[in-house]
């Protein structure tokens, strides 16, 4: 059961926000998704995900980093503008800056990301091409919990998918999104159903 207010979603984007879609028709389609994204926030004012989330309705932030003297004071203005909506989670969707501890502390074990790849391999911003490079043959998805090291806290979820022969780093990342669209909104719910319960390195599942 969900609980009864539903949890507040904050999602972060960089990109195009296909991850942002999945999300929003998920929590469309599921009346006890137990969520609802209340706000959408960028870095880069040309993000494809804001004007998915201006189509839905959802409030924006656009807080550029090279409009600060420094990383400390975008993060702190982007923190207060994301936190005037009032948000209970953090869901980073292909957002492509690290937050600092300092930020994640706002919401401990509240931030979920999702990564293209089966951490703890290939870490970062290239991780699809990284995969590709070291000659893989399987890579995939992960949803974890965000902590203060790069694409390393606790994971929720995995799923693989097979490198072809003739794969490059459209292709494969574009199977990669096809799993990722399912993968971060099943975890996102039970996020919101507050499902998921969290020792050490350990995220448990509990059955509802
Ligand atoms: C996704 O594949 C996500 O895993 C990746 O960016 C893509 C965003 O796609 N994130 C990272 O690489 C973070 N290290 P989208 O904008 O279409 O959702």
């Amino acid at each position: 059961m969900s609980p009864s207010a539903p949890m507040r979603l904050a999602v972060l984007v960089s990109g195009s926000g296909t991850n942002l879609a999945a999300l929003l028709s998920a929590v469309a389609q599921d009346p006890d998704f137990g969520g609802e994204v209340v706000v959408v926030a960028s870095d880069r004012p040309d993000a494809g995900g804001l004007q998915r989330a201006d189509d839905a309705g959802i409030a924006t932030v656009v807080e550029p980093l090279a409009d600060h003297p420094d990383r400390a004071a975008w993060e702190t203005t982007l923190r207060r503008r994301i936190e005037e909506h009032r948000p209970d989670a953090v869901v980073l969707a292909g957002f492509m800056r690290i937050l600092s501890g300092a930020f994640l502390s706002g919401w401990p074990d509240r931030v979920i990301n999702t990564h293209p790849s089966i951490l703890p391999a290939f870490r970062g911003a290239h991780a699809v091409r990284d995969a590709l490079e070291h000659g893989v043959r399987l890579t995939g998805s992960t949803v974890h919990l965000v902590d203060e090291e790069v694409d390393h806290g606790p994971i929720i979820a995995q799923r693989a998918v097979e490198v072809r022969e003739d794969d490059d780093e459209t292709s494969l990342h574009e199977r990669i999104k096809h799993v990722e669209h399912e993968l971060l909104p099943a975890c996102v719910k039970l996020l919101c159903q507050g499902r998921l319960e969290v020792a050490g390195r350990h995220v448990r599942v509990r059955p509802t």
